[in-house]
């Protein structure tokens, strides 16, 4: 895609923002951004390295849609990468956002709010005895991490390759997502040192992390992993690979740290270990839970979690940790979950959109397969379900890069790379996975 200004302007059903900044395109946006932010981009993937074109500028969502500042309007599964379970603006959000900020934005002093939230989620996750609520995924791994190391007094992390936990140090060692699209599996900064602690092994490959425990568990402090892998592209666990986890970290005395920035409270009103009856020691959540504000979290056996400062040795902390706007936003977004029950309807949605788009690849003779679980899905051009990054790494990304400008260009807004999942939220309709599907229909006949 050269330019976004092939996109026609349509109606639509967004109120228009009215902004004092004078109009511009994407394009001239962009090109501000990149004399002033690295890039033009505040997250490397925003910037469509690995898609092509300039990337967009967008004004406001609402529901499964938003609308860009040329005045178009698009479906949108990529949901702000995974926050937007019930999609843009959801009023409850918006209306429990703005009350707390008429009420003062941050006090640096303990909210009611902060308890209720957190008793929600320990009632919610009952894996997670106690928790400490951060500002982002990241803070909420690294924070594990330290636990980890801190509780168990050992040093070495084991991590899958292909998984992401954000940008700390010692994660960005075989990391996926941004890292992936750039076709870089490591990140300059980095001491060696730092990544000489971190054992990486191949996503659902047992055997492996039984080998390594075996040789080097004793030096074991955490074994980290993404309960269904969403940063190389949806890849679900093989049967027993997580409870084989659990075993080969409770062999070895090594906690098992569950990152579930994607998939908490995706799958089901609660984490994916919980669901499937894996019980880890830590969890870190993210995205979801703040219902799009700046809200993460890491949560676990009490006896753990006592070890955190103040009670304990193993210091964290942060000036904006449990902003009171981002736990109202989570509040209202656990009373969502709680009252609308999403779940099988995201489930029904994302199944009716994976079969479609598999069965139009199929019409069209592409090699392509559709993962889904509920309502996520990848469209990967590859032959066979990816099973680890080895696999995913035989995709056509050439032909993703194609089938997103394509799929834009008919109104549909896909994750801008190859290696990550859409979402599809509760906002989202059998109308737009349909119409989805069409599109996708003609892009790929013209594909084939
Ligand atoms: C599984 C996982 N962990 C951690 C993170 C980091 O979260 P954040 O971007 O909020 O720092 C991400 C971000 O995509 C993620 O997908």
């Amino acid at each position: 895609m050269a330019k976004t200004n092939h996109l026609t302007p349509n109606t639509n059903h967004l109120t228009p923002t009215t902004s004092h900044l004078p109009p511009s395109s994407s394009a001239q946006l962009f090109d501000r951004a990149c004399r002033v932010i690295p890039g033009g981009v505040n997250s490397p993937v925003r910037a469509f390295n690995s898609v092509g074109g300039e990337p967009l500028y967008v004004v406001s969502g609402k529901g499964a849609r938003v609308r860009t500042v040329e005045g178009v309007e698009l479906t949108d599964f990529c949901g702000s990468w995974g926050p937007l379970l019930f999609g843009h603006a959801r009023k409850e959000i918006v209306k429990a956002i703005q009350l707390a900020a008429s009420e003062g934005t941050s006090f640096g002093i303990n909210t009611p709010r902060e308890v209720e939230f957190a008793e929600g989620l320990c009632e919610l996750v009952p894996s997670m005895e106690m928790v400490r609520l951060v500002s982002s995924g990241t803070e909420a791994v690294m924070t594990a991490l330290r636990l980890a190391r801190g509780f168990t007094g050992r040093r070495k992390i084991l991590k899958f390759d292909g998984c992401y936990h954000g940008h700390t140090d010692s994660m960005l060692v075989a990391a996926g997502s941004g890292l992936l699209t750039g076709g870089i599996s490591s990140s300059a900064g980095v001491l060696p040192s730092v990544a000489a602690e971190v054992f990486v092994s191949p996503y659902n490959d047992l055997e492996a992390v039984n080998r390594l425990v075996r040789g080097q568990g004793s030096d074991l402090a955490a074994i980290i992993v993404e309960p269904v892998a969403g940063n190389m592209g949806l890849i679900p666990p093989a049967a027993g690979f997580l409870a084989g986890l659990r075993e080969a970290a409770s062999r070895c005395g090594a906690l098992l740290i569950m990152d579930e920035v994607i998939t908490g409270f995706r799958l089901g009103p609660t984490t994916y270990g919980m669901q499937c009856g894996v019980t880890p020691d830590l969890t870190t959540l993210g995205k979801i839970i703040g219902g799009g504000m700046p809200l993460a979290a890491v949560g676990g056996r009490a006896e753990i979690m006592r070890k955190l400062a103040p009670l304990g040795p193993v210091y964290q902390a942060g000036t904006l940790s449990g902003n009171p706007l981002a736990v109202a936003a989570g509040l209202a977004m656990l009373e969502l979950v709680r009252a609308e029950k999403p779940y099988p309807r995201l489930e029904a949605l994302g199944r009716r959109l994976t079969e479609g788009l598999n069965a139009a690849a199929h019409e069209a003779g592409l090699t392509f397969h559709c993962a889904g679980l509920g309502g996520l899905f990848t469209a990967f051009f590859v032959g066979e379900a990816p099973t680890d990054l080895a696999t995913v790494k035989r995709c056509n990304t050439q032909a993703y890069a194609d089938f997103f400008r394509k799929m834009l260009e008919r109104g549909f807004y896909l994750p801008p790379s190859q290696f990550e999942v859409a979402f599809v939220s509760a906002a989202h309709n059998d109308d737009d996975v349909d119409r989805f599907i069409a599109a996708a229909r003609e892009t790929l006949a013209g594909m084939g």
